[in-house]
């Protein structure tokens, strides 16, 4: 579900009108439902009320940390990859120890920075990875929670990019060779094994795969219990969401057995199926379950707001040129990714053109929308670019020299800005002159 509807004409993030928001903040400008996100965390910790688990938001689908301050007061854990993601948990007031630390290339800094706050677990990719944390921990003495990532071979049907369970994905460790290396690490002092964990993929819209793989790594997990004293089972995030049509299935809220005739059409998995379809074999496993959400949490809960700057036409199209550029969202460019684009001031007919949505940024892949049927945009219009909460922001870059957008967070009636726009003085602060 998210809050974005139209209200008397207007476009509402809850109680907030989006046009006065983009009065107040400019644009381009992030804004984010934090009903949305409490509504979605809430419901996926209800589904798995009968299991044991701590759900650890992924960071990096959206690490304002007003949002991980949101979320961690809900009592959420986090999933890190980095000491910088680690360094805004404890500034949102985040609790380390309910930490997972992930990612292949973890450095010397940050694997100290994670064993001096006491992370709930190194999620570990490599032997090399292995060896390394347990001779930090040693000159440290210290011993270093870990779980050994295991890639479990399965195909979840995802976009090549965001794939990362197959055999030729450069995560985890082979399901046929892991139990060596839990051996090995039992035999490590500063190493103390607590669990298992796997990710499959992201924007992942069945269940099956997610059962296959938590099925596929059964028999191994309970050998391992055996020999060696594992608390939990991580089984990562990837939960898909609804990109396409999220906003025209009226009420949005696709989560609820009311929209999901009409839902199955768009995403054939809700929550409910995806717990459904793990839930039997977690509890044959009997660990306590951990999980790595981001995009489930955030993505619906966001969107990029963007006034048209300019409408061009030439002999075979018309584009309407935003003041949002691939700098801003870089999704639609780099994964081909679709974005739903609705006007803020809500179409009067239903006449529609297809048009090119496009950014300033001098390059032919920056554009949101190809050939896209929209209602007539005039210059000055306001255009959300919807389902911009996870990996939007974080994705954002500095690319032709173009100010990191603003961010909103919208609580009811009342809005917070939650990162300032930059300004052209940041685009050059510790830039230096060369002196040689
Ligand atoms: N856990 C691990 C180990 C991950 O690598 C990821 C995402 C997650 C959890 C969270 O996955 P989620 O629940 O958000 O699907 N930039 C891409 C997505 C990259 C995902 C990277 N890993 C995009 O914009 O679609």
């Amino acid at each position: 579900m998210h809050s974005f509807r139209y209200h008397d004409g207007s476009l509402h993030c809850e109680g907030v009108n989006l046009e006065r928001a983009a009065e107040k903040y400019g644009t381009p400008l992030y804004v984010y439902s934090a009903g949305t996100i409490l509504d979605h965390y809430r419901r996926l910790d209800a589904a798995l009320s009968e299991i044991d688990h701590l759900i650890c938001y992924a960071v990096k689908a959206n690490s304002n940390r007003a949002i991980l301050s949101l979320l961690s007061r809900e009592g959420a854990g986090f999933d890190i990859v980095s000491g910088g993601e680690l360094f805004r948990v404890l500034a949102a007031g985040g609790d380390p120890r309910s930490c997972t630390f992930a990612g292949v290339g973890k450095s010397q800094e940050e694997i100290e920075y994670a064993l001096e706050q006491q992370v709930l677990s190194f999620n570990v990719e490599s032997e090399a990875e292995l060896a390394y944390i347990d001779r930090i921990a040693r000159s440290k003495g210290v011993q270093a929670p870990i779980a050994l990532r295991i890639n479990p071979d399965v195909d979840a049907g995802t976009h090549r990019y965001v794939s990362t369970g197959r055999s030729e994905n450069k995560f985890g460790i082979a399901l046929d060779y892991v139990a060596k290396v839990y051996e090995r690490a039992a035999q490590m002092p500063n190493i103390a094994i607590r669990g298992v964990q796997m990710h499959i993929g992201s924007q992942i819209t069945e269940a099956a795969p997610f059962a296959e793989a938590i099925t596929k790594i059964t028999p191994l997990i309970l050998r391992l219990r055996e020999r060696h004293p594992l608390e939990f089972l991580n089984v990562g995030g990837g939960i898909g969401i609804v990109y396409e049509s999220s906003f025209a299935s009226g009420s949005g809220d696709w989560w609820s057995e009311k929209d999901r005739v009409r839902a199955t059409t768009i995403l054939p998995l809700t929550i409910h199926d995806y717990v459904a379809a793990i839930s039997p074999p977690l509890r044959a496993i009997g660990l306590r379950v951990l999980l790595e959400p981001g995009r489930l949490l955030v993505g619906n809960a966001g969107v990029l707001l963007t006034r048209v700057r300019y409408i061009k036409r030439t002999e075979n199209k018309k584009f309407v040129i935003v003041d949002a550029g691939m700098n801003d969202l870089i999704r639609p460019a780099l994964y081909q990714s679709y974005h739903e684009i609705v006007p803020v001031r809500e179409a009067q007919d239903s006449a529609r053109e297809p048009v090119d949505v496009v950014g300033p940024v001098c390059e032919s892949g920056d554009f949101f929308a190809q050939d896209r049927e929209l209602p007539e945009m005039k210059e000055g219009d306001l255009a959300a670019l919807m389902s911009a909460g996870a990996y939007g922001f974080v994705m954002a870059s500095n690319y032709n020299s173009r100010p990191l957008p603003a961010e909103a967070l919208v609580s009811g009636e009342k809005s917070a800005l939650i990162r300032e726009r930059q300004t052209f003085d940041d685009l050059v602060r510790g830039e230096r002159d060369a002196v040689f």
